[in-house]
C-alpha cells in the first residue's frame, strides 16, 4: 500500500512526523499549562533552551475513552510532540486509502498528527516535500499488549542533588532555578518524585568533606549537632523545589560516600580505606544523626543506602580519586546486621528504608550471598537494592533478576547513571546528543523489562564542561547550565528520554506484558493507577517503522514511528 506518492527518502521520512494508516480522528493538542521548546542546534544535535522567561512544559494528556495519545520525541527534532488518535474507529473506516491517495491532495489533514505549534515541527516540516514522500506499510511490526499479565510496580524516578548541583543552582536567578525544579519535578515537567543526595561530600562537590571531621577520634560525634551550611542551603533549595513543583512527597535517598578520615584505616579520603571496626557504631550513629537533622528541618529522609560504590575503596582506587569508603561484603554484613540495622530500626526513624550495595551490576548477586554467609538474616534489614548503570552494557539485567529471585520483595532502583565516565569517552557534555539520550532510553527500558522499580539519574544539572568538581571528573547531565551567562539552561535529549518514562509512569504503575519481536524497536508497557495504559516505544533504526499495536482489550491500531524516535502511547 503506497500512501504518498513520488520519491521518498529517509530524510523526508523524518520530516513526516507521524503517519496514520487508517482514517482516525485527531485533534491538535492545546493545553493551558503547556509551552513549546525553543530549539537550538548544537554541534551534536538539538537542545531546548530555557531562560528565566520561557521554558517548555507539557500538561499531561488525558485521553478520553476512545482516544489514544502519542507523545513523541525524535532525533530530527520532536520533543514531547502530542498526537491524538481515536481507537474506536479501527477497522470500521476504509477510506484511509482514499484520503491518503496519491492523487488526493489533502494528505496532510489525515496523515500528519503533530502539534503544529512546535517550533521544531515548523522548522522541519516542509509540506511540499511531505506530499511527495513515499511510505510503505507492508509488514508492520506486531506489538501485543496483554494487560492481564502483571509484573513489578513503579516506585519512581529522580535525579541527584549533589554539592555541584546546589552550587550551580545558587548561581542562577530564582526564575531560572524554578524552571529547573519544575522541569524535573512538576507534573507538567517530567514528574520526578525521587532525589538522591550525599551525606557530606561526594565526587560532585567543590571539596571532599564529611560531618565531624574535627575533633578526630570522636565516636560521640560531638561536632555533628546541626546541618552544615552547605546542607542548609540545599534544604532551602529542596523546599523551593517541592513548592514550585507542587510536590507533597519527595522521596529523598541520602547516601554517604566516605566517613570522616579518622574513621578510616588509611586516614584519607580515597585509596584503599575501610571503616575501622571500633567506629562501626559511630558510623551508624552518623547516618541516624543526619536523618534526625533533616527531619528537624522538615525535609524527611525516605531512604539511606549502605554507602556509595563500596568497591571504589577496595579495588578501583586506581581510577577513583574522589572520596570513597571501601567495604567487602563480609564487613558490611557485620556493620549492617550488628550496627546500622538495629540503630535505625530501634530509632524513631525505623521506617526509613535501607538500600544495599549501591554499586554496579557485576557485584550482583554475589555481594548479597556473601553478606548472608557472614550474618544469616542480615538481608532482612534491606528494603531495597541500589544499582549503578555504568557497566550495564557488559553485564545483563538478568543478574538483577537472579538476585531478586533470591531476595523477593526488595525495591530495585537504578541509583546512578551518567555518560562520559569512561576513559575512552569524550569527557563532559556532548550538548544535544541524541545517541546519549538513546543510551538512556534503551537502558531504562531494559531495566524496566526486568525487575527494576525505578531510576535515579546522577547530577540534575552540570555546567558546559560537565563539572565543576574537585577531581576534574567531567561527565554529561540531562540539563546543562550556561555558567558563563547564567541566563540559559539546555535540556538535552537525555532529559526527554527519561521523561518518556518518568512523566507517564507515576508511582504505583504496574508493568504489564508487551511483546514485540524486533531488535530495532523495543517496548515496555504499564497499567497506571488511573487505569490507563502507557506503552513506551524506542525506535533505534535509522528508518521509519510501522507498528501494529494490539491491545488485549481495545483491539488494533497501526502507527508509523519516525527514524530514531521515542514514544509514549497513553490510552484507556
Ligand atoms: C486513488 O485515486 C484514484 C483517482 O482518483 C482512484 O482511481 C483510485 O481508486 C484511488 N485509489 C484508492 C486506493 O482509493
Ligand atoms: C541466607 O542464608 C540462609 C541460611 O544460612 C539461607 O537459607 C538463605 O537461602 C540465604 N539467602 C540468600 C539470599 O543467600
Ligand atoms: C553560554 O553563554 C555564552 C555567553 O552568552 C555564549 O557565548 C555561549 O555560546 C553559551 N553556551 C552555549 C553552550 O550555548
Ligand atoms: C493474556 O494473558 C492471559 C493470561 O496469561 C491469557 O489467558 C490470555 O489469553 C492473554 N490474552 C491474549 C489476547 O493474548
Amino acid at each position: 500500500m503506497n500512501y504518498i506518492k513520488s520519491e521518498g527518502s529517509a530524510k523526508m521520512i523524518y520530516k513526516i512526523l507521524f503517519l496514520l494508516f487508517l482514517n482516525f480522528n485527531y485533534d491538535k493538542f492545546t493545553a493551558n499549562a503547556s509551552s513549546d521548546c525553543i530549539p537550538r542546534r548544537t554541534k551534536y544535535g538539538l537542545v531546548c533552551v530555557c531562560t528565566a522567561d520561557h521554558c517548555d512544559y507539557l500538561e499531561n494528556p488525558q485521553p478520553s475513552s476512545n482516544e489514544l495519545v502519542v507523545i513523541s520525541s525524535s532525533k530530527e527534532g520532536l520533543r514531547f510532540a502530542v498526537s491524538k488518535l481515536n481507537f474506536g474507529e479501527i477497522n470500521t473506516k476504509t477510506n484511509a486509502e482514499t484520503s491518503l491517495n496519491e492523487s488526493n491532495g489533502d494528505f496532510e489533514n489525515s496523515a500528519v498528527i503533530v502539534d503544529s505549534r512546535q517550533t521544531f515541527a515548523q522548522l522541519l516540516i516542509d509540506t511540499s516535500e511531505l506530499l511527495t514522500s513515499r511510505f510503505t506499510a507492508n509488514n508492520p511490526l506486531k506489538l501485543r499488549v496483554n494487560r492481564s499479565v502483571e509484573y513489578q510496580k513503579i516506585t519512581g524516578f529522580g535525579g541527584a542533588f549533589t554539592g555541584t548541583v546546589s552550587h550551580l543552582l545558587g548561581q542562577l536567578d530564582q526564575k531560572l532555578q524554578d524552571h529547573i525544579y519544575k522541569s524535573y519535578y512538576h507534573k507538567d515537567g517530567i514528574g520526578f518524585n525521587m532525589l538522591r543526595t550525599p551525606i557530606g561530600g561526594c565526587d560532585f562537590d567543590l571539596a571532599p568533606w564529611a560531618y565531624n571531621e574535627e575533633p578526630r577520634d570522636d565516636p560521640k560525634l560531638s561536632n555533628f549537632q546541626k546541618l552544615d551550611p552547605r546542607d542548609e542551603i540545599k534544604v532551602q533549595q529542596m523546599e523551593r523545589l517541592k513548592s514550585v513543583s507542587n510536590l507533597e512527597h519527595l522521596k529523598i535517598m541520602a547516601v554517604a560516600w566516605s566517613s570522616p578520615t579518622w574513621m578510616k584505616t588509611n586516614g584519607q579520603w580515597s585509596g584503599i580505606g575501610l571503616l575501622k571496626t571500633e567506629y562501626y557504631q559511630a558510623w551508624a550513629d552518623y547516618h541516624l544523626r543526619f536523618i534526625e537533622l533533616m527531619d528537624a528541618k522538615n525535609m524527611p529522609i525516605w531512604a539511606i543506602s549502605t554507602g556509595n560504590e563500596p568497591l571504589n575503596g577496595i579495588a578501583f582506587f586506581f581510577f577513583v580519586h574522589f572520596m570513597s569508603l571501601g567495604w567487602i561484603p563480609r564487613n558490611q554484613a557485620v556493620w549492617l546486621n550488628d550496627f546500622l540495622g538495629p540503630t535505625i530500626r530501634k530509632s524513631k526513624f525505623k521506617n526509613v528504608l535501607i538500600f544495599g550495595n549501591d554499586d554496579q551490576r557485576y557485584s550482583y548477586p554475589s555481594w548479597f550471598i556473601q553478606m548472608n554467609r557472614t550474618r544469616p538474616g542480615v538481608l532482612n534489614y534491606l528494603d531495597g537494592l541500589a544499582v549503578h548503570w555504568y557497566w550495564d552494557e557488559m553485564f545483563a539485567p538478568n543478574l538483577i533478576d537472579l538476585t531478586v529471585a533470591q531476595l523477593p520483595g526488595k525495591i530495585v532502583l537504578n541509583t546512578e547513571s551518567c555518560i562520559g565516565d569512561k576513559p575512552w569517552q569524550t569527557h563532559g557534555p556532548e550538548l544535544g546528543s541524541w545517541e546519549r539520550g538513546e543510551q538512556y532510553v534503551r537502558d531504562i527500558l531494559h531495566n524496566l523489562q526486568h525487575s527494576y522499580n525505578g531510576w535515579i539519574d546522577w547530577n540534575l544539572v552540570l555546567d558546559e564542561q560537565g563539572g565543576p568538581n574537585y577531581v576534574n571528573n567531567f561527565v554529561d547531565a540531562a540539563v546543562i547550565v550556561n555558567a558563563t551567562n547564567r541566563a540559559e539552561i539546555y535540556k538535552q535529549p537525555i532529559f526527554y528520554g527519561m521523561g518518556h518514562f518518568s512523566k507517564f509512569l507515576p508511582e504505583g504503575s504496574v508493568r504489564i506484558e508487551a511483546k514485540l519481536l524486533s531488535v530495532a524497536v523495543e517496548v515496555v508497557a504499564f497499567k497506571r493507577p488511573d487505569q490507563r495504559i502507557a506503552v513506551v516505544l524506542l525506535n533505534s533504526e535509522s528508518r521509519a517503522v510501522d507498528v501494529l499495536l494490539t491491545d488485549s482489550v481495545r483491539g488494533e491500531i497501526k502507527i508509523n514511528i519516525p527514524a530514531h524516535s521515542w514514544h509514549t502511547i497513553v490510552y484507556n
